[in-house]
């Protein structure tokens, strides 16, 4: 890998964008790296993902503009397709994963991030979808996942503005869950991460996925997704362990994923 780092902590898998020359704007060969190192996570031993950005200046600034620069509309499509089709996996990956956005997250970068379970940042985090400004559309998800986050007319007002935001905007509009300086950033990941691999692994995934599935349909169909994946705990090792250690009044002794 040349844009990717991954690295391993018990049971936390830190991907990190390692581009730092252009600020780890994401071209194709990032994102092929991005898709690949997804597929190699052992979601048997993996609890929780972070993502972050390599350096201090910048979480990612956005797809490459020089890639993009010369493309033609079915390239266009095509690319917008690559990246939506990465940041959708990284959406649904079986495993939580929490954004930790150390500096810009502009255009791609502040998608990425969205594409992910939970968005903490850096007080120098400035987040933004400035494609307006370069004649082109947010092509990564930031049309749909901006508005589903912090609501339309906030979406709007940044997108159509290309309007750049800062850490403290970004976590009273909701976009963010905390923001930390910069050196408590990832101490504050990892410890997000640690109590989320704390607990049963079924469960949390279950979770992960009524959530999302559930946003996208009605409450009628919503309330069955919830229902089906609640049953598919029961049985499993880790609810029998859950309730009995509840139930002998002492801690759990493990939970195995199983
Ligand atoms: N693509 C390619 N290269 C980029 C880049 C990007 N998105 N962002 C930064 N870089 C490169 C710069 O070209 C520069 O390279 P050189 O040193 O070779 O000139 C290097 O990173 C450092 O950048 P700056 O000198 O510009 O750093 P700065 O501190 O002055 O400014 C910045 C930082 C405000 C983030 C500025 O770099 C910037 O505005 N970047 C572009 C942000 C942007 O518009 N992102 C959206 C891209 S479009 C998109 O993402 C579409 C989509 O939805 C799929």
């Amino acid at each position: 890998m040349e844009f990717i780092t991954y690295e391993v902590e018990g049971q936390i898998g830190i991907i990190t964008i390692n581009r730092p020359k252009a600020l780890n704007a994401l071209n194709s060969a990032v994102l092929d790296e991005l898709d690949k190192t997804l597929d190699a996570v052992d979601q048997e031993a993996i609890r929780c993902l972070i993502l972050t950005g390599a350096g201090e200046k910048s979480f990612v600034a956005g797809a490459d503009i020089g890639e993009m620069s010369t493309l033609t509309k079915a390239e266009g499509e095509a690319f917008g397709k690559k990246g939506n089709d990465v940041f959708r996996k990284l959406e649904t990956f079986p495993i939580p994963v929490i954004a930790a956005v150390n500096g810009f997250a502009l255009g791609g970068g502040c998608e990425i991030s969205m594409s992910c379970d939970i968005r903490i940042c850096s007080e120098n985090a400035v987040f933004g979808q400035p494609e307006v400004g370069l004649g082109i559309t947010p092509g990564f998800g930031g049309t749909q996942r901006l508005a589903r986050i912090v609501g339309t007319g906030k979406a709007k007002e940044m997108i159509y503005g290309a309007r750049n935001i800062k850490a403290e905007e970004a976590y009273r509009i909701g976009l963010v869950n905390n923001v930390y300086p910069t050196e408590e950033l990832m101490p504050a990941a990892k410890k997000l991460a640690s109590t989320i691999a704390r607990n049963a692994p079924i469960a949390v995934r279950n979770c992960k996925r009524a959530i999302n599935e559930g946003l996208q349909v009605d409450m009628d169909q919503a309330i069955v997704i919830e229902e089906k994946l609640f049953g598919n705990c029961f049985e499993t090792y880790d609810q029998k362990e859950g309730m009995t250690a509840f139930l002998e009044k002492r801690k759990v002794e493990a939970f195995l994923n199983k």
